[in-house]
């Protein structure tokens, strides 16, 4: 992975800020993006010199225009790209309204999808994309079905992308992690006693037997960013501790 670079949204904290870690440590420069100034200059101070970063929020197209340019103005080109910026915010069907469905498809999907296709010109050829999904894909979980519909969507695109930008040497792989520790659940409105016994639950059931750490995941997204998992195509890596067995 050695002078790679790599773009991730929502680098700037949870799974996104840990694999931009180990993807510096690996010899990559990244690029990360969130939503909010402190945390994106925050992470950039403990990521170091091999780290840019940009305020973008995925859910704007013409912010992802904005930061488009910035990364071909800074870099060209790139040789990798971890669509990773998400929300989740719990709600039961019957209570899920307009604005939360917008904003969750806005931001998971739509904003994945467009980053997507507006990075294709500044991929190299080879190049790799990594989807983060959740296993919500495909075990239901009460009261998740706005996320589980944007989560799904997301995934069911990288096949269809595969064949499509095969010619380009792009290949798209998926990642479904399980519940990992990361400020997501606050960020949710769970209350600290409901993050409590979720990652309680996880811990004591899952077959790992302790909860799944964002620093889980980074060795895995940068296996499936890096050539060595050139023959994979739609390949969707469960990461949960066996927590779905
Ligand atoms: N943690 C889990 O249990 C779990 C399980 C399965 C899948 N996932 C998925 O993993 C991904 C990362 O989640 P995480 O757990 O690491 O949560 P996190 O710590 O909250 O990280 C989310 C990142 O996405 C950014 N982001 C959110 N909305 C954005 C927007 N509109 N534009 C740009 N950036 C935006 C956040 O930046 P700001 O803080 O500035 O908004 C932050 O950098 C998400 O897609 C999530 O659905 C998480």
């Amino acid at each position: 992975m050695k002078n790679k670079v790599i773009v991730i949204t929502g680098g700037t904290s949870g799974i996104g800020l840990a694999c931009a870690k180990y993807l510096i440590n690996e010899g990559c420069k990244v690029i990360i993006t969130g939503r909010t100034k402190t945390t994106l200059e925050n992470a950039l101070k403990e990521l170091g010199i091999n780290a840019v970063g940009f305020v973008s929020d995925t859910s704007k197209l013409s912010a992802i225009d904005v930061l488009v340019t910035s990364v071909k103005e800074k870099f060209q080109k790139i040789d990798g790209l971890f669509i990773n910026a998400g929300i989740f915010k719990s709600a039961n069907f019957e209570e899920t309204t307009e604005s939360l469905f917008d904003e969750t498809m806005h931001i998971n999907f739509k904003g994945a999808f467009f980053t997507i296709q507006k990075f294709i010109p500044l991929l190299n050829n080879p190049s790799s994309i990594v989807l983060n999904t959740s296993i919500v894909v495909f075990k239901a979980f009460a009261s998740t079905s706005v996320y589980t519909a944007s989560k799904a969507a997301l995934e069911s695109i990288a096949k269809v992308l595969n064949v499509e930008l095969a010619s380009k040497g792009i290949r798209v792989n998926v990642i479904s992690p399980g519940v990992t520790q990361s400020p997501i659940q606050k960020k949710s409105g769970m209350t600290d006693e409901a993050i409590n016994d979720l990652l309680t639950h996880f811990s004591t059931t899952a077959p790992i037997g302790r909860i799944v750490q964002p620093a889980d995941i980074a060795p895995i997204v940068s296996f499936l960013l890096s050539e060595n998992s050139w023959v994979l195509r739609n390949e969707k890596v469960i990461i949960d501790g066996g927590a779905t067995l």
